[in-house]
């Protein structure tokens, strides 16, 4: 049995607790920033295929006191290493830190758990690994707080929100996972229409197909955790059997009809790039793309969900964004019966829309915050 963390953006618990529960995973407990759960090893790789929200999943080696420099190596060269490294894999550190004032410099923290980690592994195999940190085998993380230090593998080696469907690029992309979570707390539905009618690259309306018809959102990555030296050979057999589960999901799911799906943009080139995403994600059947001003929206049908992230305004001059919101908020008015989620950073695009949302939530988008609110129109 394994303690894991899972790590998700700031407000993003809520949903990352009940993906986990989804996934049949019991006594996932909040923490702010992630979640905490024990299973098996396969138990975390299964996150890192299925979770829609999480950023990382990190599987605990160690916890010990580290006030100090000494007790940080000796905790750390006390962990096991020759059990997940060998001496020809290579390795790198990330280490955060607070609240422990004789280590406050992250490098320097991160060089002696290099120290600690090498020695161990030179005096088990009588050889050193090397280190990596642009391309390791296995990503070590340690995080110290009050002077209690907790070791841990990161299974993805890179953040998750890198589904690998990104192969073209807008301004301001919304991060695949915030665009999950907008779509899970929102509660867009999965068996009406959907449209985004400021679509940027699609992220909305790709990751609404993927979640839409079950598909796996890591089946087109490779794991950090695929480069270990040293899993025991009945983990790689489970791995196996997720992956060969998501695969067979996806021949099924692949072409199962869905309800519109529109992504709308005015810009030319940012419709171009959503289609190129969707074709590498495997979804670009499923969805139809239109060049239109979102002041032109149409109630085409009687229930829908729409889903959008506008512009904030760091682009715009005042009065073009004030004239967008309001041209928004006059078009959400003919919208009676739909879902209008929005994921909203600037108040004055609430004040155009000149109503009460049904749900609301604080989310982050990188290091602004910003809000999740729902309409549903009468
Ligand atoms: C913040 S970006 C959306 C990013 C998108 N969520 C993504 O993940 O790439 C806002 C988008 O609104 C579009 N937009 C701005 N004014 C518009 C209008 N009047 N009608 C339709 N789209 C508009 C821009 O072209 C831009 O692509």
């Amino acid at each position: 049995m394994f303690r894991f963390f899972v790590t998700c953006a700031r407000g993003m618990e809520g949903a990352l607790r009940r993906e986990l529960a989804d996934m049949r995973i019991a006594g996932a407990k909040g923490d702010r920033g992630g979640v905490w759960f024990e299973g098996p090893l396969d138990m975390g790789m299964r996150v890192c295929l299925h979770s829609r929200v999480a950023v990382r999943v990190l599987v605990r080696l160690g916890t010990f006191d580290a006030a100090d420099q000494q007790s940080l190596y000796a905790g750390t060269r006390a962990i096991p290493w020759r059990d997940w490294l060998t001496a020809t894999s290579s390795f790198a550190v990330d280490a955060n830190i607070r609240d422990t004032p004789a280590l406050t410099h992250s490098g320097y923290v991160a060089l002696k758990v290099k120290d600690a980690v090498v020695d161990a592994l030179r005096n088990a195999f009588g050889a050193r690994p090397d280190v990596d940190p642009k391309s390791p085998d296995v990503s070590i993380v340690l995080h110290l707080a009050k002077g209690q230090a907790g070791i841990f593998l990161d299974l993805a080696g890179e953040s998750l929100h890198q589904r690998g469907y990104r192969v073209a690029m807008v301004d301001a992309p919304l991060k695949e996972t915030l665009a999950a979570a907008v779509l899970l707390l929102g509660g867009a539905h999965a068996d009406a229409p959907f449209i985004d009618p400021m679509a940027g690259s699609g992220t909305l309306a790709i990751e609404h197909v993927l979640a839409a018809r079950g598909i796996a959102p890591g089946l087109r990555r490779r794991f950090g955790f695929e480069r270990w030296p040293s899993l025991p050979p009945e983990t790689r057999a489970a791995w196996k059997r997720l992956r060969a589960e998501a695969d067979q999901a996806f021949h099924e799911a692949e072409h199962r009809p869905l309800p519109p799906v529109v992504c709308a943009d005015i810009d030319a080139a940012a419709l171009a790039a959503a289609r190129k995403n969707a074709a590498a994600a495997g979804v670009d059947d499923a969805i139809t793309f239109e060049r239109a001003d979102v002041a032109a929206l149409e109630h085409r049908w009687p229930v829908a969900t729409l889903a959008t992230n506008p512009p904030y305004g760091e682009r715009l001059q005042p009065a073009d964004l004030d004239a967008l919101y309001t041209a928004m908020g006059r078009a959400f008015e003919r919208l009676s019966g739909w879902r209008v989620i929005i994921l909203c950073g600037n108040p004055a695009l609430e004040r155009a829309i000149r109503r009460k949302p049904t749900v609301f939530h604080r989310l982050w988008n990188g290091p602004l915050e910003v809000r999740l609110l729902r309409y549903d129109m009468k």
